[in-house]
């Protein structure tokens, strides 16, 4: 009623800006309460506030004893590294058993990382901290597992010899290499990489990835510097790919997420593009906080309306490397088949 006499009353024009602007108040509420939705939801179940659950646990776990196969991996190990962490690690580990049991594949798993820890400084001659030895004779002790694990050794040929294969072979044969030669990636072989990830679907196929390749040395080091997850490799790196998506395409509280997916599905692609391409990659996060996603955006150059998915180390292997086993979980353990 009362929108009717306005429309009888206002001159059309006005109505009009008035009419779009109670929308957009509309919206704005909507997208808000989405938010607050979605923050309380994260706030409850992620390992934010404390591991009181297995699944919280298990995740805090598996992130520890991947840096520890990381620093395992690397292309220079250093003796004695990550001493707090592996202490951690051991910890997290004893607390799972005692709550959970041992039957948690992944805390199998970094119960032998951590023993691989110990028998690498055994061979190399190297007597670990006394805390940290106390610790993982007290995991011995406390665990069943004797098994240490061994992260993969590669030669370049190997590392490579399944990108023509089958999709099976082919993507069992792709890693996350955190190890690259000086040797310089063409860079019509990075585009060649970029348009076999074009292929990736997207929400309404609108396509709202954005790559920047970016080459000299001083700018990736510096954005490298800020990443943070590339500690012992990324001076290494021939060619940085900064992922982004372009918010503009996207509309309404129901795609605040879509930027999210489609960048990340087109992530996956593009690693499988560099990997048929024979160019080693590790895809690196871009989960910033404000102060980091700041400063990455004056490095990078990305525009305002572009939000950061991911970033990706490239180069060409050495003849040899490791990479890290970074175990899968059994595929009963992810996937719930409902068969009616
Ligand atoms: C979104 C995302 C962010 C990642 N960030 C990093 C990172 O900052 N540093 C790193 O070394 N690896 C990073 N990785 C690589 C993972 O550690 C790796 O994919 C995982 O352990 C599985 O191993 P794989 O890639 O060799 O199969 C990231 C992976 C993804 C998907």
């Amino acid at each position: 009623m009362f929108k009717k006499t306005l429309k009888k009353i206002l001159p059309h024009h006005i109505f009009e800006f008035l009419r779009i602007e109670k929308k957009k108040i509309v919206q704005r509420k909507q997208l808000k309460k989405a938010y607050l939705y979605d923050m309380e939801r994260y706030i409850k179940y992620s390992d934010t506030l404390g591991s009181d659950t297995d699944q919280k646990l298990i995740g805090r776990i598996i992130r520890e004893y991947h840096v520890v196969e990381k620093g395992l991996t690397m292309p220079e190990t250093r003796l004695g590294f990550g001493k707090d962490l592996i202490f951690s690690l051991i910890q997290n580990c004893i607390d799972y058993i005692q709550q959970y049991g041992e039957t948690d594949e992944q805390l199998k798993h970094a119960i032998r990382v951590v023993l691989e820890y110990e028998r690498f400084h055994q061979e190399q001659g190297f007597a670990l901290d006394s805390v940290v030895q106390t610790a993982i004779n007290n995991l011995k002790q406390k665990a069943d597992e004797a098994r240490y694990c061994q992260q993969k050794e590669m030669n370049i040929d190997s590392y490579f010899q399944h990108i023509n294969a089958s999709f099976p072979l082919f993507a069992a044969s792709r890693s996350s290499v955190r190890n690259y030669s000086d040797k310089d990636i063409p860079t019509t072989t990075i585009i060649q990489a970029l348009e076999l990830a074009r292929t990736t679907p997207s929400a309404c196929n609108r396509q709202c990835w954005r790559t920047y390749v970016i080459e000299n040395k001083e700018q990736t080091n510096l954005i490298l510097a800020i990443q943070g997850g590339n500690r012992g490799f990324g001076h290494l790196t021939n060619k940085l790919i900064v992922l982004t998506a372009e918010l503009g395409v996207f509309t309404s509280t129901g795609e605040r997420n879509e930027a999210f997916i489609d960048g990340g599905m087109y992530a996956m692609n593009l690693l499988y593009g560099l990997h048929y391409n024979a160019i080693a990659a590790c895809i690196l996060n871009c989960s910033n906080t404000i102060e980091k996603d700041l400063k990455l955006r004056e490095l990078c150059r990305i525009k305002d309306s572009e939000v950061f998915i991911a970033m990706i180390s490239c180069g060409i292997p050495p003849e040899n490397f490791k990479v890290a086993a970074s175990l899968r979980y059994e595929a009963d353990k992810t996937n719930k088949l409902i068969i009616e």
